[in-house]
């Protein structure tokens, strides 16, 4: 591939804070009960593009997930919004120059998803990572239930993983990324160790959250992400968020609770594809003062309180425990060349 587009840079120099999580690709067959998953229960401006394609928005930005026809049902790519081109290329030039292919997308590509400047290349887990540098606006006033979303500086949320290769996922976004650890959660389920790891490329305590049963050979989620997470502007708008999503009858994973860590007060409810979304408010941001003194701290548990489990089902933790079987025989998605440390054997 010709690099005569990037301009020079230097590759090296930190795009810490430049980056924000700025879309999610998601593909389902389901787009009926995504469209009134987003817009009735979570309080989304939904627009309709084609009988193949929803956009839903929070904020100004046309597009914060795409769901688009397909038979995944999972998360199928992850938007990172790039503040300028200088550092767009500073992060191409990373990929590219550890060997991994980066491809433009198409103008079709860009449109949908709202975006100028798009590229893509392969990410962990098989979650493609998309490159763009400004959104377009939407031309059309927010229509939603909500009253507001917190995004900006932050990002759209984050996303949160399984993983048997953890520190594959943290090596690669701090290749790409220049991504700092916040701290990690240690955690007990059914008498087994998890651990998490929570990753931030900007302000907001992280962007990516990466989970393991350290010894553990398999994956007991289906699907790429674990759960997606967006924060809402009010506790109020939280709460109402939840309140819709019992009424309507959609499955709620986890009562309200709150975070150890960044003291997010959230609950999970489980979309239409099966990944869960947290739905979350007021967690601590890193501003530049916090940044300077921030210490790496293990949490000893997930939840300070609440993050109760609502109406477990047996036929789901069969189904998990199946799901785990499945997957311990199929190795994990990696990207080895941005998973290594520099100079280190591919
Ligand atoms: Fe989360």
């Amino acid at each position: 591939m010709s690099l005569a587009f990037l301009t020079p840079t230097r590759p090296d120099e930190s795009v810490f804070g430049a980056v924000h999580l700025g879309y999610l690709v998601v593909e389902s067959q389901r787009l009926t009960s995504w469209h009134r998953f987003a817009a009735d229960a979570i309080g989304l401006h939904v627009d309709e593009l084609s009988a193949d394609a929803l956009r839903f928005r929070l904020d100004d930005h046309a597009c914060r997930f795409l769901v688009r026809r397909g038979p995944a049902e999972d998360l199928m790519a992850i938007g990172w919004q790039v503040d300028d081109h200088e550092t767009f290329d500073r992060i191409v030039r990373r990929v590219v120059d550890r060997g991994v292919p980066v491809a433009e997308g198409t103008p079709d590509e860009a449109a949908l998803r709202g975006v100028e400047r798009l590229w893509r290349f392969a990410g962990p887990k098989g979650i493609v990572q998309e490159l763009y540098t400004a959104p377009v606006p939407a031309a059309q006033p927010l229509r939603m239930l909500s009253s507001g979303w917190v995004t900006g500086e932050s990002g759209l949320g984050h996303v949160a993983l399984t993983s048997r290769d953890p520190l594959g996922i943290h090596r690669f976004y701090d290749t790409v990324l220049d991504s700092r650890l916040s701290d990690y959660i240690d955690e007990n389920v059914g008498g087994m160790p998890l651990k998490i790891r929570f990753l931030r490329v900007n302000e907001r305590h992280h962007s990516v959250a990466v989970a393991h049963v350290p010894g553990l050979r398999a994956d007991p989620v289906r699907t790429r992400a674990q759960h997606v997470n967006i924060q809402s502007a009010s506790l109020d708008d939280m709460l109402a968020t939840y309140q819709r999503v019992r009424e309507l009858g959609f499955r709620m994973a986890w009562s309200v609770g709150q975070h150890t860590n960044d003291r997010e007060l959230s609950f999970y409810c489980v979309t239409p594809s099966g990944f869960e979304l947290e739905v979350g408010w007021n967690p601590i941001v890193l501003t530049p003062e916090l940044e300077q003194s921030w210490q790496v701290l293990t949490h000893q548990g997930i939840s300070t309180w609440g993050h109760r489990p609502v109406d477990p089902g047996l036929l789901d933790r069969l189904g998990q425990i199946r799901q785990a079987a499945l997957n311990a025989r199929r190795p994990e998605i990696t990207v080895p060349g941005l998973s290594t440390p520099a100079g280190a054997p591919r």
